[in-house]
């Protein structure tokens, strides 16, 4: 396993690796890495030559008073990790190799980033977009492995491998959650014993839209107001968005009549968690 700190030795690297005939996989995350992660790594490594991954906690994906300087971060803990999936390459850049002094140029997805995580977290998409254009161009990855967790980044990384000619494919694996159903995710890691008690709730909603879908209720606002009400019953849980839409456009529906996209992001004191699932057409 090869650890790279420096971009520019990173795409020396993936590109001899390319040259060579070998297929790079890249899985890009923040580190703290738990098993929706290695998910996506252990899918990669089966279907590339090179599992690169990067490890990157990417500053301009924050917002004034989000959590970057919590962001729980264990460098040491995670290399075990990557060890024991196999992984190739591991790139860790420090922040200011990436976005050096004289930094200017940023990539934006419009609309598609204008509500939902976007409404909530301005400017958090474009922080999004312009790291892993960076990723794509550093690492030249014949395939990306992103999760469903974060369903609106999957949109946003799509539009942008689209519109700016990426030549690679993306992949996006199933949420894994929790046995009590809460999804992965590293943010968990800073609940409090009672807020990771209530946070199973965002999946209990979920599923909850689900069964009244599949009881042939179509109304959106009735599915939504059931989804309140229960995330609600609890008050360490303040909801940030409920949303039923169009799982390609990401547009609000007022009737249930296709394949559904069911988000939610809820906050618990200051940790931010969010959730959706797939619901097919009625
Ligand atoms: P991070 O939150 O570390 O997630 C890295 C990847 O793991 C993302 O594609 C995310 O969707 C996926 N992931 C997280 N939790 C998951 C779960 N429970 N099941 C399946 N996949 C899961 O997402 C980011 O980092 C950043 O925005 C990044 C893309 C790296 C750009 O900075």
């Amino acid at each position: 396993m090869e650890i790279v700190h420096d971009p520019s030795a990173v795409q020396h690297l993936c590109e001899a690796i390319r040259k060579g005939g070998r297929t790079i996989g890249l899985v890009p995350t923040m580190g703290f890495l738990h098993e929706g992660h290695l998910s996506l790594m252990r899918r990669a490594r089966a279907e590339n030559d090179v599992l690169a991954v990067s490890i990157f906690v990417n500053p301009t994906q924050f917002g004034q008073g989000e959590d970057f300087d919590s962001y729980p971060r264990d460098l040491a803990g995670d290399l075990v990790r990557l060890e024991g999936v196999g992984a190739d390459v591991v790139f860790a850049p420090r922040a200011e190799s990436i976005y050096p002094k004289r930094y200017r140029t940023f990539v934006e997805v419009a609309e598609i980033t204008e509500w939902l995580c976007g409404a909530s977290r301005p400017g958090h998409f474009r922080g999004v977009a312009t790291v892993v254009a960076k990723l794509f161009n550093l690492m030249k990855p014949h395939r990306a492995y992103f999760g469903q967790k974060d369903y609106q980044q999957t949109v946003v990384v799509r539009r942008l491998v689209a519109d700016l000619n990426f030549d690679l494919t993306i992949v996006v694996l199933p949420t894994v959650r929790e046995p009590d159903g809460l999804a992965m995710s590293s943010r968990n890691a800073r609940l409090t014993p009672d807020q990771r008690r209530v946070a199973p709730v965002l999946y209990r909603s979920l599923r909850r839209s689900e069964e009244q879908i599949k009881g042939g209720e179509r109304n959106a606002t009735i599915i939504l107001e059931g989804m309140r009400e229960m995330i609600e019953a609890d008050p360490l849980a303040q909801i940030d968005y409920l949303a039923l839409c169009d799982p390609d456009t990401l547009k609000a529906v007022d009737r249930i009549e296709g394949p559904t996209l069911a988000a939610v992001a809820v906050r618990f004191g200051h940790t931010r968690l969010i959730d959706n699932i797939l619901i097919a057409a009625p």
